[in-house]
């Protein structure tokens, strides 16, 4: 069992921080004792955010575009200056798409996903790892990938490249940074009930997508935020010291195969 103060004197940074996972995310590491810096690009929506943490006495906002990397520079500069530490960072950050055609991808949603999705979980990895190795923080990085990196779907070809190379990235970093003994590893959600996809429920259609989808989900519901949340503690705690470039799928099942 993780201690209430596992994270007490740690600064842990969550990108994508103001809502879905990523807020459940943060929520949980204020409760461990964590200095909590959250981002995303909407500072109302980041402050919405932030209220809505009981613990919020420790939590940072900082509102950029990770999708650029000056801004990332930025972030990461503003970062060390005020808190000349960070022990975790957690890249939440993913772009979810709707459907395209294999064949109507165009270059600029190609590049778009992948700035969002991966290029700027690479970035944010080599800040915060440059600050680990600097201050000699055997740090934590949890990367989020998704089970459409490894159930394949029609349509999703642009966001599953993508997701499979945040797996694929999360690999070779905890072989790059084991050295410094900073444990790099994913947790890969399957479909999460977030404020987004509960959102999509008021389509008819969707709504039967989503029950027949549900039929394929072993355990026989979405995920909540905070199942994906337990995970991403976890594997930065602690007790996962031993366990680095895992991919860790928090999907009930969705991914092993289906039931019959
Ligand atoms: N929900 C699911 O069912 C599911 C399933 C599998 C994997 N995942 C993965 O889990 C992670 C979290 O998913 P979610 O559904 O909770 O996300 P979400 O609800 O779409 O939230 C995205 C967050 O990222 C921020 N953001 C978006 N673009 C940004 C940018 N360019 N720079 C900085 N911040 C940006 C958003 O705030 P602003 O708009 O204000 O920037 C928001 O806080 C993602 O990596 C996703 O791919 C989710």
């Amino acid at each position: 069992m993780i201690q209430d103060s596992e994270f007490t004197g740690k600064v842990v940074l969550v990108t994508g921080a103001s809502q879905g996972i990523g807020l459940e995310i943060c929520k949980q590491f204020t409760d461990l004792g964590a200095t909590v810096i959250m981002v995303a690009r909407n500072l109302e929506k980041l402050e919405a955010a932030r209220d809505s943490i009981p613990n919020n006495s420790d939590v940072h906002l900082f509102h950029c575009d990770l999708s650029v990397e000056s801004e990332i520079v930025d972030l990461f500069s503003k970062v060390r200056e005020r808190f000349q530490q960070i022990d975790v960072l957690v890249n939440n950050l993913g772009a979810y798409s709707e459907k395209v055609d294999w064949n109507k991808i165009d270059h600029d949603l190609w590049i778009k996903t992948f700035e969002t999705n991966t290029l700027s979980a690479y970035s944010c990895m080599v800040k915060a790892a440059e600050i680990m190795i600097e201050k000699g923080i055997k740090g934590a990085i949890v990367n989020l990938g998704s089970s459409s990196a490894l159930q394949l779907k029609q349509g999703r070809m642009h966001y599953s490249v993508s997701k499979a190379s945040v797996h694929t990235l999360t690999k070779v970093a905890a072989l790059d940074l084991a050295k410094y003994q900073i444990r790099v590893n994913v947790v890969s959600p399957g479909p999460t009930a977030t404020e987004i996809v509960q959102s999509r429920m008021g389509d008819p259609v969707q709504v039967l997508q989503e029950a027949e989808r549900l039929k394929k989900i072993p355990l026989g519901r979405y995920a909540y935020t905070s199942d994906i949340a337990n995970a991403v503690v976890f594997l930065s705690s602690s007790k996962a010291e031993f366990i680095t470039g895992a991919i860790l799928p928090v999907d009930g099942g969705y991914t092993i195969g289906e039931t019959s």
